[in-house]
């Protein structure tokens, strides 16, 4: 090696694309520059014995100082929220710059920007939420957007203040078409929730435990086969995002397995929480209610079926923190019914040690699986594959050094989030990321950070075709010609 390392990571498990290599890591101006066994000492050493090298988790769905559709702030800023990520073992975010109704596209970005710049300790981009498809926005600002770097958006298909209709959908699944752009869909049936939530409230039905009632596994699926079915007539991949219903994951199979190009997306709270955990005492449920809400052991075990046979490409956290007070979930303290919570649940910090614990410890994924759902995929769909999402030489050196055998009791006193609490408390998982690289810098170490504030970087993202095909491991294998033809279908129109 002709000239010296910045850092070696030492004696590590280290998990490649393709493999498991018993060696080291060796880091220069914060990139990767050899994999190998026997590396010259760096400026820093770390020994890894007994630990998997994997590479930093992407967070791709998370809500970040963002207002949400109800109009409420989430309580973490882009410092506690990219903390919180870090020693959870994730080094990139893509959160999203939500357009609101009446909003302008260049004004939103400009403002996420400035809020990440000062702020965030890790590597970020945005998704764009799209709310307002007026022609300004459609002719002029989203392009421009997606040419900067913005390369994905989100659309709702609920919430009376985000929602678009199939009008507005097909002129946005083709818009992203034209400009190789990928649409993520939030797929619940607005008018069925309406529906009953209306006639549940009326009936005095109004604890958390009745969201779930109300957001029904039937709004999902039939909202994601709507979905399907429009970006079908266009041509357009989407990426329907937090699956939660048993349901919904057969609606996507059946699609996948017909040619439609469409991805999916599930989160921690659909393979831990149920719509039990809902109906807990007084309003404590609130602390659960997420959109879609968790349902039933048969959907989590759907869920866990479709990560493993890849009809569910990648595990985000969707992060929506709301804390316990009249600041998110309780606007109206022990009045509020469940139309009025803020919906979601914490789960930046807390995403990859749940997986890796329960998931790969336990065996229902391997651990080419945990880096492709939590890093790996979420590189190649969202055009950050020639830097991000996985541990290969000429990659930014983001890495986090695995003890498997350490057991953590969750406690909420020990994450780093603001929201207060988290759904998770008390439970013991097994396996947690001691050691944190972003970019060659160890931001995380003895339980300590060690990186400034401000010190992430923006990431301008390119069109997710240039990161395909991705390489799917195992059981998943199958769908990267699938994949692979979604996206240079949305190339070449
Ligand atoms: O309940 C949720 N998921 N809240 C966050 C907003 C969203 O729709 O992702
Ligand atoms: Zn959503
Ligand atoms: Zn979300």
């Amino acid at each position: 090696m002709e000239q010296g390392l910045d850092l070696t990571i030492r004696h590590g498990r280290i998990v490649t694309g393709d493999a498991i290599i018993e060696g080291d890591v060796g880091v220069r101006d914060g990139r990767i520059v050899a994999i190998e066994p026997g590396l010259p000492p760096g400026a820093r050493d770390i020994d890894a014995a007994g630990r998997w090298v994997l590479p930093g988790g992407i967070d791709s769905h998370c809500h970040v100082e963002q207002l949400s559709g109800m109009g409420v702030m989430g309580a973490d800023d882009f410092y506690s929220a990219t903390v919180s990520a870090a020693f959870g073992g994730t080094t990139t975010i893509i959160p999203f710059a939500a357009q609101h109704r009446g909003m302008a596209v260049p004004d939103v970005v400009r403002d996420y920007a400035e809020r990440a710049r000062t702020k965030a300790v890790i590597d970020y981009g945005f998704h764009l939420i799209l709310a307002n498809p007026d022609d300004r926005t459609m002719m002029r600002d989203l392009p421009e957007a997606i040419r900067n770097g913005i390369s994905s958006l989100k659309v709702y298909m609920t919430y009376d203040s985000m929602k678009l209709d199939d009008y507005q959908l097909l002129d946005v699944f083709d818009l992203a078409r034209e400009h190789g752009a990928l649409v993520m869909v939030h797929a619940e049936n607005n008018d069925m929730i309406k529906w009953l939530a209306r006639r549940l409230i009326e009936r005095g039905h109004t604890a958390p435990k009745f969201h779930a009632v109300a957001h029904d596994p039937l709004a999902e699926a039939e909202a994601t086969n709507r979905a399907i079915t429009l970006s079908r007539l266009v041509g357009t991949p989407i990426l329907i995002v937090h699956v939660a219903g048993g349901s919904t994951v057969e609606v996507i199979r059946s699609a996948q397995t017909l040619g439609a190009r469409v991805l999916a997306e599930s989160c921690p709270q659909y393979l831990f929480l149920t719509a039990e955990d809902l109906d807990r005492a007084g309003l404590e449920g609130a602390k659960y209610c997420c959109s879609p809400p968790p349902r039933d052991a048969g959907s989590q075990e759907a869920i866990w079926q479709g990560f493993a046979d890849g009809t569910l490409l990648t595990y985000s956290s969707d992060h929506a923190p709301y804390r316990f007070d009249e600041t998110g979930k309780l606007p109206k303290g022990e009045r509020t019914t469940f139309k009025e919570m803020a919906n979601g649940v914490p789960g930046l910090e807390l995403r990859m040690p749940l997986l890796f614990s329960e998931g790969v410890l336990k065996g229902r994924i391997s651990i080419h699986q945990f880096v492709e759902l939590t890093a790996a995929n979420h590189a190649d769909l969202y055009g950050l594959s020639r830097r991000k999402g996985r541990v290969a030489i000429g990659t930014d050196a983001d890495l986090a050094l695995w003890n498997p055998d350490r057991e953590v009791r969750i406690a909420y006193d020990d994450l780093h989030d603001r929201v207060g609490y988290t759904p998770y408390e008390g439970k013991v998982i097994k396996g947690w990321p001691e050691v944190v690289v972003s970019r060659g810098r160890v931001v995380v170490e003895n339980g300590r950070l060690h990186a400034e504030r401000g010190s992430g970087q923006y990431l301008r993202r390119e069109a997710p075709i240039f990161a395909w095909p991705p390489r799917c491991s195992g059981a998943s294998r199958p769908r990267a010609g699938l994949l692979s033809e979604a996206l240079a279908g949305a190339k070449s129109g």
